[in-house]
């Protein structure tokens, strides 16, 4: 990590256009519909920002999108690094320190999981209320940490209790069930078997994925509000376990992604 890099991004960034954004968002898998909403856009592909990872993932657009939406200057992730794409969690979570950089004050994320938790049900939303790291390494693991901010960051509250407090009010007033619970964020990409399925659960997570938890922790390191949502897309029932579909994970994503629209645009709106 280099200040003067993201400095660089920065400048390159701003010079496109990307002017005070107030709100970072970062969209999951099966979940960029929101961008439609967005005015007067400015669209960066990560490939031509620089210092910023190279996207890989098929169904991953890989865009920057800076713009307006519901009055509010937002910049958008519209697709972002994963460890399974071989990237290390400094690579994954460049973007939000650029973010960050650039001036936003909070950070909205989006992520399609699986349900461990049972009562809950596919297609259902839920707040992350808190999470488990099981991805083997944390983002603040370099030798200039220190230089962004502290080391020993505190994770007693990682999810903003303000936005979470929002949400659910903005989902009681929408009639949009929103579960609430633990997310445990794994490698990948392989799913998991039955047996870490019962683990998953013992340990007490509500639902599993492949991301957002490195971006929530560089949140945390930059002292920034953030709030995440899972789209459940998938029931991971250990005794009853048929083989995945990621193209049927991406469907239930897409079909429920009005309910994430409604819950992100209203957020912006009290912003
Ligand atoms: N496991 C891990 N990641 C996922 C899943 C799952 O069951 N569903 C969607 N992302």
């Amino acid at each position: 990590m280099d200040k003067r890099h993201l400095e660089e991004t920065k400048e390159y960034l701003q010079k496109r256009g990307f002017e005070d954004p107030e709100i970072g968002i970062v969209l999951g898998s099966g979940l960029g519909k929101l961008v439609d909403k967005i005015e007067d856009q400015v669209i960066a592909h990560y490939n031509q920002i620089p210092f910023f990872p190279l996207a890989t993932v098929e169904f991953h657009s890989g865009k920057l999108i800076y713009g307006n939406l519901c009055g509010k200057k937002v910049v958008v992730m519209q697709g972002r690094f994963h460890h399974y794409e071989g990237y290390d969690f400094v690579d994954i979570t460049y973007p939000i320190r650029a973010m960050h950089q650039l001036g936003i004050k909070k950070l909205l994320i989006s992520n399609a999981a699986g349900a461990i938790n049972l009562d809950y049900k596919m297609g259902e939303l839920m707040l992350i209320e808190d999470h488990i790291n099981l991805q083997g390494g944390s983002p603040l693991a370099f030798k200039e940490v220190s230089a962004f901010g502290e080391r020993f960051v505190d994770m007693s509250n990682p999810y903003d209790t303000e936005l979470r407090e929002q949400a659910r009010s903005i989902a009681e007033k929408h009639d949009l069930p929103l579960n609430e619970g633990v997310y445990a964020a794994v490698v990948g990409p392989q799913l998991e078997t039955r047996a870490e399925y019962r683990y998953l659960k013992i340990i007490g997570a509500d639902a599993v994925g492949m991301s957002t938890v490195p971006e929530v922790i560089v949140a945390n390191h930059l002292k920034l509000p953030v709030l995440a949502v899972s789209v459940l897309t998938d029931e991971c029932d250990p005794d009853n376990l048929k083989p995945v579909d990621v193209e049927e994970i991406l469907k239930v994503a897409g079909e429920a992604e009005p309910k994430m629209i409604t819950l992100f645009t209203e957020l912006i709106k009290l912003s």
